[in-house]
């Protein structure tokens, strides 16, 4: 049962007085998705990259995504908390689950959800660079470009987005709503 107020319907979902409406559809993602997968295995073949996911939100995205990967490749986990349950970054990261894989001199393809102000991605390079992968890449299913503070660049981008609050695969709210199958958006 929810503790709050929530109504579900087709065209919104209603929690407490926020309403999120559709975004990016489902089909709409695993289209993206699979033209993703396909570059990166032209982009890494006779390489065996790592996927490095960043827990939690990326882990719908990375299982997505490595189903359109047709090399050989492996993976394995971050676990960062920045955000809390609020909607705004609390700006400082906490690393919850460090990696377990050896990297050095392994080809790296960080997968996130988003990145908003791409504090997350520069703390994890920062931590990256210090087992000297032969490489580092970066994939975000979602990018909000007018919201970016640090100097990151993101290799592959499934969707530019504005700087808006947007939950659904695998980014919640308040940990919840991981579980929709589609993108909505905050509506103002
Ligand atoms: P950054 O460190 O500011 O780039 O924030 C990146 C992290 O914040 C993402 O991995 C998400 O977990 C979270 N985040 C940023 N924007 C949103 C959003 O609109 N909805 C849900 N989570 C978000
Ligand atoms: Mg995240």
């Amino acid at each position: 049962m929810p503790e709050i107020n929530e109504k579900k319907t087709d065209d919104f979902i209603l929690v407490g007085t926020e309403k999120f409406v559709p975004m990016l559809s489902e089909d709409k993602l695993q289209k993206r998705i699979k033209e993703l997968g396909k570059q990166i295995s032209e982009d890494y073949k006779s390489k065996l990259p790592i996927f490095i996911g960043v827990l939690n939100g990326s882990f719908m995205f990375l299982a997505d995504l490595m189903k359109n990967v047709d090399i050989h490749c492996e993976m394995d986990f971050f676990k960062l908390s920045s955000y809390g349950d609020a909607k705004i970054s609390t700006g400082n990261v906490k690393l919850l689950k460090e990696l377990n894989a050896d990297i050095s001199e392994r080809h790296i393809i960080v997968v996130e959800d988003i990145v908003d102000s791409g504090l997350s991605i520069t703390y994890i390079k920062k931590i990256l660079d210090q087992f000297n992968p032969a490489s580092i890449r970066y994939a975000s299913l979602l990018v909000k470009p007018r919201s970016l503070k640090y100097d990151v660049k993101i290799d592959y981008i499934g969707f530019e987005i504005n700087d808006e609050f947007v939950i659904g695969y695998g980014l919640d709210y308040a940990q919840k709503y991981r579980n929709l199958r589609s993108i909505y958006v905050l509506s103002e």
